[in-house]
C-alpha cells in the first residue's frame, strides 16, 4: 500500500511561488489501478515525481509498503526507488543501445549478474510482446514499441509499483488500446499497483479501478471510477466526462435562451487556455459601451488558463455590440460563435 500524507511541493523562483501539489493526503491500494487526471499544470507530474523523490517535497511523508520514503537517505533510496518503475510519455530511451540493452541498464545499475541479466532481458521481452527486436534500436520503432520497452525497463527490477505519466499521450487511438491492454494484463500477472496520469478521460475510463481529478494541486475529487463520473461534482471532473459523455444538456438550452433573452446578441466563446473569462468580460465592458450578461457556462480555470465556454448576451448600440465581438475575435485567443446575432 501507499499511504500519502499532508503532502506539498512548492517551486520557488526569482520573482514567485507556485504550489505545484498542494497537502494531498490519500491511500492507494496495493495490487490497483489508481487513475490522476487533471489539464496540464494541474500538478500530476510533480505528484508522481514526488513519490520516488525525483522531486524533494516541501512537506508530507510518502509510505510504500511501510517504509517513509521522504526520509531516505541516498543508499536506501536508491535501493526503495527500485521497488518503483516509471514509465514516461516521450520514453526516455537510450538512443544508442538497443531494445536488450536498454532493458538491461537498471540491472546493470542494481549489479544483477550478466547471466540473470541476460535470462531477465528475454523475459520481459517475452512480456511485453518485442521478441524478435532485442536488437532493434529504439529509431528503429514504433511508438507502441518504444514504449514497449520503457515499459520492460522499468518493470526489470521486479518493482511493485509502476508509475505512468501520460505513457499514453504520444500514441495513436489503437497504440493506446494496445500499451493499456498491455499495462492490465502486467497488472493481474504481477499483481503490481500502478498510477497512472492523463489527462484523457477515456483512458481512466479504460483500466482503472479509482481516480483522482487534480486541479491547481489538490485532488477535488477522488472514488470509484463510475462513481466519480456518474455522478461528477465538481466542474473540471464534469468537464472530462465530457470528454466522452459530449455536453448533452447544453443543446437542449439554447432555445430556451434564446426565447427568453429577447434582446442583444447571444454568443458562444469558447476558452482554450491563456485568456481568462473575468478578465475579458470585465475589459469588454469597460472598453466598449456594452453589458454582459453570462446566461450558461462550463470553464474549467487550470494554471494554463481557462479552458471551456461561456454563454453571454452582449447589450447595446449595434455599433458597440458590433466592435465587442470584433475586439474578441482579433484581439483575444478566445473563438466566439454568435448563436443570435442582435435584432
Ligand atoms: N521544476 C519546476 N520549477 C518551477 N515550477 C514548476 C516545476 N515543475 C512544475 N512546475 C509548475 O508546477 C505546476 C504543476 O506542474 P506539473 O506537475 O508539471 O503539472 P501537470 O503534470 O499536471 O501538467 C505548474 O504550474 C508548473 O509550471
Ligand atoms: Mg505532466
Amino acid at each position: 500500500m501507499i499511504s500519502i500524507k499532508g503532502l506539498s511541493k512548492i517551486f520557488t523562483s526569482k520573482d514567485r511561488k507556485t504550489t505545484a501539489v498542494d497537502d494531498l493526503t490519500l491511500d492507494i491500494k496495493k495490487g490497483e489501478i489508481f487513475g490522476v487526471i487533471g489539464y496540464s499544470g494541474a500538478g500530476k507530474s510533480t505528484f508522481v515525481r514526488l513519490l520516488n523523490r525525483l522531486e524533494e517535497p516541501s512537506s508530507g511523508e510518502v509510505y510504500i509498503n511501510d517504509r517513509d520514503m521522504t526520509t531516505l537517505e541516498a543508499n536506501d533510496l536508491r535501493l526503495a526507488r527500485q521497488n518503483i518503475g516509471m514509465i514516461f510519455q516521450h520514453f526516455n530511451l537510450l538512443w544508442s543501445r538497443t531494445v536488450a540493452e536498454n532493458i538491461a541498464f537498471p540491472l546493470e545499475i542494481a549489479k544483477v549478474p550478466k547471466e540473470d541479466q541476460t535470462k531477465r532481458v528475454k523475459e520481459l521481452i517475452d512480456l511485453v510482446g518485442l521478441t524478435g527486436k532485442e536488437s532493434s534500436y529504439p529509431s528503429q520503432l514504433s511508438g507502441g514499441q518504444k514504449q514497449r520497452v520503457g515499459i520492460a525497463r522499468a518493470l526489470a527490477n521486479e518493482p511493485s509499483v509502476l508509475l505512468c505519466d501520460e505513457a499514453t499521450s504520444a500514441l495513436d487511438p489503437e497504440t493506446t488500446k494496445s500499451i493499456l491492454e498491455l499495462l492490465v494484463d502486467i497488472n493481474k500477472k504481477l499483481g503490481l499497483t500502478i498510477i497512472l496520469i492523463t489527462h484523457e478521460m477515456h483512458v481512466i475510463r479504460k483500466i482503472c479501478d479509482r481516480v483522482a481529478v487534480m486541479e491547481s494541486g489538490r485532488i477535488v475529487e477522488i472514488g470509484n471510477v463510475l462513481d466519480v463520473f456518474s455522478k461528477p461534482k465538481q466542474l473540471v471532473t464534469k468537464k472530462f466526462v465530457s470528454q466522452i459523455m459530449g455536453d448533452t444538456e447544453e443543446i437542449e438550452d439554447i432555445d430556451y435562451l434564446i426565447k427568453n433573452y429577447q434582446n442583444g446578441l447571444i454568443t458562444r466563446l469558447h476558452f482554450i487556455g491563456e485568456t481568462t473569462n473575468n478578465a475579458l468580460i470585465s475589459k469588454i465592458v469597460k472598453t466598449f459601451n456594452v453589458d454582459i450578461n453570462i446566461l450558461q457556462g462550463k470553464i474549467a480555470q487550470t494554471q494554463s488558463g481557462a479552458y471551456g465556454m461561456l454563454i453571454v448576451q452582449i447589450e447595446g448600440e449595434e455599433q458597440e455590440m458590433k466592435r465587442s465581438v470584433d475586439y474578441i475575435l482579433n484581439e483575444t485567443s478566445v473563438e466566439v460563435e454568435v448563436i443570435r446575432d442582435a435584432n
